[in-house]
């Protein structure tokens, strides 16, 4: 295989979708912790809707994921930094750049993350 035909085939598969979780199996109010090609994330369930969000605060690659969530906010739980999950927007400082978000889809039972951000 050439080079460029590994690249094509490497990018071919970092854009496909990822089953990282269950429908039931991330609680409304909670995120789980995924890792995908060695990337780590956060899955959120707000009332029933999944979000996918990196999982290294801007300010000092705190985990973001284990913070608490509250609606659509995840808190770092290192210094209080808030992200929105649907866009990675910093809601709180001390953080100043957005975190990534990346593509989620449900299909059927399955909860898939693609691991490219938006
Ligand atoms: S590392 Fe996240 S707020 Fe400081």
């Amino acid at each position: 295989m050439s080079n460029a035909e590994w690249r094509k085939e490497k990018n071919e598969g970092m854009s496909e979708f990822v089953t990282v979780a269950k429908v039931g199996e991330i609680a409304p109010g909670t995120a789980k912790i995924v890792t995908i090609d060695g990337v780590a994330m956060g899955v959120a369930n707000v009332e029933g809707e999944y979000y996918a969000f990196g999982d290294v605060c801007t300010h000092d690659d705190g985990p973001v994921a284990e913070g608490e969530l509250d609606g659509y906010q995840i808190e770092c739980p290192r210094h209080g930094a808030r992200f929105d999950v649907r866009t990675g927007a910093v809601r709180l400082p001390p953080a100043g750049a957005p975190i990534p978000v990346y593509p989620l889809r449900v299909e059927g039972d399955a909860i898939q993350v693609k691991p490219e951000p938006k």
